[in-house]
Parts: C-alpha cells; sequence; structure tokens
C-alpha cells in the first residue's frame, strides 16, 4: 500500500480530548500559533498530520482508536496521533523543549543561577533523542515514495536528520514557529548539543522560519562553523534566502540546506465569520456589561506565557493610572491570559504573579463602581474575538516572540478600529512597524506612554492605521503560508 505523498509532523495536534466521568472523550482544538498556521490545511490538501498525545486523555483516545483519530473529531483532517511512553514524553516536551529550547530562543534565563546542565538534564536529552526517534519511525512508515514531510518546531529538531537516515528518498522541510537564538545565547547548551540539534535540523531540504531575523541569526550560527559550513545568500531579493552549504567529513559529498522566510499571516475569512456567530455576539453583550459604559478599553489575550511579559505590561498599565489620573474610572484592561504548561513550576509560579499584580492595580485604584482590571483565565476563543472586537487598544508586549498572531487577528476582526501597541521583539513588527505604535518591551514609561497616545489617537487616525495593520497581517494568510512551503519543498 502507498503511503501519504504529505506529511506535516508537530508535537502538539489539531484536537486534545478531554475524558469526562462516564469514560466518553471529547475533543477541542489546540492553542497556539503553530495550530493556527497549521488547521488552515484543511482536509482536500490530502496530508496526514502525525502529532504526540499530550496528555492520558489523548492516550486514551489512541488507544480506542489504534492512532488514527475519527475524522469527526479533527474536521476530517487525517490526524495519526502517537502514543509516547509518559516518562519519555515529560522528559522531552516539559524537559528539554519547553525547560531548555524554549528558554534559549526566547532568552529567558535568569543567567546568574540558570540554566544547569546535570545528570537530570543527560536524561530528558536521552528522552528528547527517543521522542524524535518515535517521530521519525511514524513518518518513515507513512511516507510514500518521494513524499514531502514538513516537519513542525523546536520538539522536533531532531527528526530532519533521523528521518533522512531512514529514508534517503522523501523530501523533508522544517519549521521554527519560534524565534531562533542569537549564536552567543545558543552556546549555553552543551556543545555536543548544540552540534546535534544544528546537524538535526540540517538534515532537512529547507528551512522555514517566521522572520529575517530568525532565519538570519540561524545562519549566522551556520557561518561560525566555517570548517564545516559555507553560507550564501541572495540579497536584495525578497523574499531572501540563504544556502547553507554543509559537509560533516570535510570530504564531499556536501548537501545543501535552503532557509527562507515565511511570514504566518492571519485567515481574514475564517476569523470574520467566526466572530459574527451568536456565541461571540453573547459574550460581547457580557463584557460590554462588566466593563461599564462610555469607557475605553485596553485588550490583551495571550497564553499565560513567559515570554509574553504579561506583568510587565500591568505595570506599565498601572503606570498609566498614576500619571494620568483623567483615565481613573474612564478606562479597563481586559486582559485575558490562558494557563499554559501548567506542569511546569515556573509557569505556574508566573500565572499567580499575574494575578497578584492585577488584584494589587485593582486594589489601588479601583472604586465601588469602577473595576480597573478585568482579568479571565478560562480559555475561551469566542470571549477573545469578543475582546478584539470592541478593543480601543491592543496590548502586545512580547519580551521575545516568533510571530505572535494576536497582533495579527486584532486588526482584522475590530469592528471600530483599534490601535496597536506592539513589542519591537515580536515578529510580528516587521511586517506591522508602521501600523502600530512599537515599545522596547522592558521600558515600562515607554510601554506607559504609548498606551496613552493609542487611548487618545484620533479616529479617523485609528481606522485608517487599523485598515493598513489589516492588509499587512494578512499578506499571507495560512493557506498560502502552508502551500509556500509545500512548493518550495517540491522545487
Ligand atoms: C508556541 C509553539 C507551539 C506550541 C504553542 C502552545 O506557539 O511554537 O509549538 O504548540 O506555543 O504551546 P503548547 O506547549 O501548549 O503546545
Amino acid at each position: 500500500e502507498r503511503g501519504a505523498e504529505v506529511l506535516v509532523a508537530s508535537n502538539r495536534g489539531p484536537v486534545s480530548y478531554g475524558l469526562a466521568d462516564d469514560g466518553a472523550l471529547t475533543a477541542k482544538r489546540g492553542g497556539g500559533g503553530l495550530v493556527s498556521g497549521l488547521s488552515a490545511i484543511g482536509p482536500d490538501a490530502g496530508a496526514v498530520w502525525v502529532c504526540a498525545a499530550l496528555s492520558d486523555a489523548d492516550r486514551e483516545a489512541v488507544r480506542r482508536t489504534g492512532g488514527r483519530l475519527d475524522p469527526a473529531d479533527t474536521g476530517g483532517q487525517a490526524v495519526r496521533m502517537l502514543d509516547i511512553d509518559p516518562g519519555v514524553f515529560d522528559g522531552a516536551y516539559n524537559g528539554i523543549a519547553n525547560s531548555v529550547l524554549w528558554f534559549v530562543h526566547h532568552m529567558l534565563y535568569q543567567i546568574p543561577l540558570e540554566p544547569v546542565f546535570d545528570a537530570a538534564f543527560r536524561e530528558q536529552w536521552a528522552a528528547y533523542e527517543t521522542y524524535n526517534a518515535a517521530f521519525a519511525d511514524a513518518l518513515a512508515e507513512e511516507a510514500a515514495d518521494g513524499a514531502a514531510v514538513l516537519v513542525q518546531d523546536y520538539h522536533l529538531a531532531l527528526v530532519p536528520g533521523m528521518l533522512r537516515e531512514r529514508r534517503p528518498d522523501v523530501r523533508i522541510s522544517h519549521f521554527s514557529h519560534t524565534p531562533w537564538a542569537p549564536p552567543e545565547y545558543l552556546r549555553i547548551l552543551p556543545d555536543d548539543v548544540r552540534d546535534q540539534l544544528i546537524w538535526g535540523m540540517l538534515g532537512a531540504d529547507r528551512l522555514g522560519f517566521l522572520t529575517r531575523r530568525w532565519a538570519s541569526a540561524f545562519t549566522s550560527e551556520c557561518a561560525g562553523r566555517w570548517d564545516h559550513m559555507s553560507v550564501t545568500t541572495t540579497h536584495g531579493v525578497t523574499p531572501q534566502r540563504w544556502y547553507v552549504e554543509h559537509t560533516r567529513t570535510q570530504l564531499p559529498p556536501t548537501r545543501t540546506t535552503d532557509v527562507d522566510v515565511h511570514p504566518l499571516g492571519a485567515d481574514a475569512a475564517f476569523l470574520r465569520e467566526r466572530a459574527h456567530r451568536p456565541d461571540v455576539g453573547e459574550r460581547l453583550a457580557a463584557l460590554r456589561e462588566e466593563i461599564g459604559d462610555g469607557r475605553k478599553v485596553i485588550v490583551r489575550v495571550d497564553r499565560t506565557e513567559l515570554s509574553k511579559n504579561i506583568v510587565r505590561g500591568l505595570h506599565a498599565y498601572a503606570r498609566l493610572l498614576e500619571t494620568h489620573p483623567e483615565w481613573r474610572e474612564n478606562v479597563v484592561h481586559v486582559a485575558f491570559a490562558y494557563p499554559s504548561r501548567q506542569d511546569l513550576a515556573v509557569y505556574r509560579d508566573y500565572t499567580a504573579e499575574v494575578a497578584r499584580v492585577a488584584g494589587t492595580i485593582n486594589d489601588t485604584y479601583g472604586t465601588a463602581t469602577w473595576r480597573p482590571v478585568i482579568l479571565h483565565v478560562k480559555d475561551d476563543f469566542a470571549r477573545s474575538l469578543a475582546a478584539y472586537r470592541l478593543a480601543d487598544v491592543a496590548l502586545v508586549n512580547p519580551i521575545r516572540d516568533g510571530m505572535n498572531l494576536v497582533a495579527k487577528e486584532v486588526p482584522v476582526v475590530s469592528d471600530d478600529g483599534c490601535a496597536l501597541v506592539l513589542s519591537r521583539e515580536a515578529g510580528a513588527a516587521e511586517e506591522l512597524a508602521e501600523g502600530a505604535l512599537t515599545v522596547n518591551p522592558y521600558d515600562i514609561e515607554a510601554t506607559a506612554a504609548a498606551l496613552h497616545e493609542a487611548l487618545t489617537m484620533e479616529p479617523e487616525e485609528r481606522a485608517e492605521r487599523t485598515k493598513r495593520l489589516a492588509a499587512a497581517a494578512t499578506a499571507l494568510p495560512p493557506q498560502s503560508w502552508f502551500l509556500a512551503q509545500l512548493e518550495a519543498l517540491r522545487d
């Protein structure tokens, strides 16, 4: 039997399951930019999506289906879910992917004390290798002759090299949904680990990044390995492309990996339709009620993620209330901070800190008639869309972010135009800098000043900027983003 012509591989798949007391499984769409982007592929592309079971409920779904999920749960998408040993999964996902690679690429370590690469780390690294090998095995099994395999993100950095060994005939790409650390920061990793990551990825025919900045950090890393690699680029051509020629032995044959940039955009048609369904309308009414009449609204929507800089955002809002008392009673900060990666203590602590700081602001400035911060933590996509629609200002201030789709979704969905305060460290700033008010995310005074400027922006200017933002945000919608990668791979 011939296998699939197109395969996609990612840690998180399009759905995750919940298990009710009566044993019923319920499917729920996953969060994060990767799933938002890939979900748009649609069943028509004929791709098989290989992903990991992330929870006991997912493992139960794999047991009941043999790993080929019910199309009714996935919107028709063919999905093969892998049941990887929970201990291995934990070491790979919580240990290496989220506590090491995520931290390195987002530069999140508190350097004087972290990281510590000890024996426990080595065990996790072995788990990461095993987990990557499980994906490589499944892909090798599923792929037709000469198939195109699109591997996603830092969880699966070793898969291209491992799959190349198993199946020299297939075409392989790898796409990073995160930033890439500059060479000086990547040097934190143990040398052998860093080598394995680079060589694992260079097993691919092509590598994709969300912005020029991340692609060029990666190719700088390669250029520094001049005894094994040489890098050339197409200067002045848009989109820019790099060619990494590499050989492990300094002897032929050399191989070439193309590196290019595909800035994932928002799906306007999907978002606008979804944002006008009745469930969003209901939440809009409820939010308006909560906010109160005649008040301006500053909205933020994030996973409660260290890199999203939610705490500094709250401090900037407090500073706004302090320096511009005229906003007291007249503005509300609607902050949706949805739980993420709660197996990690540092994420749990951060979640608690967000709630604490929001509470302090409410205690300091709140009155009988006005709650300055409305914090919601229960994940609700319809309510997020309602907030996008009514926002006067959106605050997107990550300290580092691969792209940030919220910055691209808000201008598309907004009812009356929305001013965007955007961190210059978000990948999205490469395309949105013109329409947004960009800020240094560490600078609380500057962020507070930008919030004030955004709140006082004339309606005409706001509408005009929103239009420009929406155009830039939808330049490469997910379907085109996916097809561009597929085409690049088939070239
Ligand atoms: C980022 C990553 C994705 C990940 C998402 C959600 O966007 O690039 O790979 O799926 O965060 O994180 P989680 O750990 O919940 O999958």
